[in-house]
């Protein structure tokens, strides 16, 4: 049966790095508040005008060498983003230029931290219906752009991080494929994480009311996305596990969203998994959602822990509500 395959990878992340206590230039902070809640050390973030296309071009660019293949071998380019270069046209067409692929299919996923496990689904989906044979999944953000530096955003803009990160996926009748996708999501809490404004509800999209009480930035009730998340990855975890008949036990690698490390570490002790077996990167890049998966997971395979046949697990949660688990045969 028809399938496919991660074939390759790539990630990028900018040069600039912003350390916690250059956070403290700009709100009233500190390294051991941020550290001792999140995990987090340091970020990256970008200098002057440089938009999630960009990022996601580097990651691409690496994903395709690393396939061995060429942006010309691409049927379909995924971007998976919160933070799309423009409102429109999207940043997977934005991609298809700058990657010099005039004609080929794109299409932009905004399902945020979630969002990259939606594109494996997807690409995964147009693969086994034999629609296409080579998709391009991108995850990239640039989040630095729009956060509010003041104190009055300090609990959300001390997380994010820029960054993308790639896979390309080939059509396979191989063992070594993707196993399996679960996705969820609950638009009832699409309040308790989101950017009001612009956007076309409201009329005008952006006035000087909105800009002054940050209407622009990112707006989040932490503590009720950090209990829905704490609930829903485990279940996801071993829903997908039990409808393929494997157990925790079978799985060598669980890379989890990096939206916090505490997150991860309860939804670990949660499901009694090996601490080991875990992927961590967020003390380095903190939250860099669409990107955050395919970041740790090409860091983990660049570093040696996944053996071909392996099975991986990768899960996912955020703003939308959005969440899910997809299961790969490495
Ligand atoms: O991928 C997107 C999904 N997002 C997440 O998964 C985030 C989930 N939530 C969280 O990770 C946590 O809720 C946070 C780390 C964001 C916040 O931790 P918390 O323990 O829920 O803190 P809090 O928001 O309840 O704030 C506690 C205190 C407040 O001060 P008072 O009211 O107790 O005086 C905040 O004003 O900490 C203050 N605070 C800060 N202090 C220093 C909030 N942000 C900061 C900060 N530095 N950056």
């Amino acid at each position: 049966m028809l399938g496919s395959r991660i074939a390759g990878m790539g990630h990028f992340v900018p040069e600039r790095v912003v350390t916690n206590d250059d956070m403290k230039q700009w709100m009233d902070t500190s390294d051991e508040w941020i550290h001792q809640r999140t995990g987090i050390r340091e970020r990256r973030w970008v200098e002057g005008d440089v938009g999630a296309s960009e990022l996601g071009e580097h990651a691409a660019r690496q994903a395709l060498a690393e396939a061995g293949m060429e942006a010309k071998d691409l049927d379909l380019i995924l971007f998976a983003t919160l933070s799309p270069d423009l409102n429109f046209p999207g940043s997977s067409c934005l991609l298809q230029a700058r990657l010099g692929v005039p004609g080929i299919a794109t299409l932009d996923i905004r399902n945020q931290c979630t969002g990259f496990l939606y594109g494996l689904s997807t690409a995964d989906a147009f693969i086994r219906s034999g629609m296409m044979k080579n998709v391009l999944v991108v995850g990239g953000e640039v989040h630095s752009s729009g956060l509010d530096l003041s104190t009055r955003g300090r609990d959300v803009t001390v997380l994010f991080g820029d960054g993308a990160g790639a896979a390309v996926l080939t059509a396979t009748d191989g063992e070594r494929r993707i196993i399996d996708h679960e996705l969820h999501a609950d638009g009832r809490y699409a309040e308790i994480l989101m950017v009001e404004a612009p956007a076309s509800r409201s009329n005008p999209r952006l006035t000087q009311e909105m800009i002054d009480r940050g209407a622009h930035f990112p707006k989040m009730d932490g503590k009720h996305v950090f209990k829905h998340a704490v609930e829903r990855i485990p279940e996801v975890a071993r829903s997908i596990l039990a409808r393929n008949n494997l157990t925790l036990d079978d799985v060598a690698l669980l890379v989890p969203h990096q939206a916090n490390m505490r997150i991860n570490e309860m939804v670990v002790r949660q499901l009694g998994f090996p601490p080991e077996k875990v992927v961590h990167n967020i003390q380095k890049y903190g939250n860099t959602t669409a990107a955050s998966i395919p970041i740790a997971l090409h860091e983990a395979a660049q570093e040696g822990r996944i053996k071909p046949g392996e099975i991986v697990l990768m899960v996912a949660f955020g703003a939308g509500l959005t969440w899910g688990a997809t299961l790969v045969r490495w």
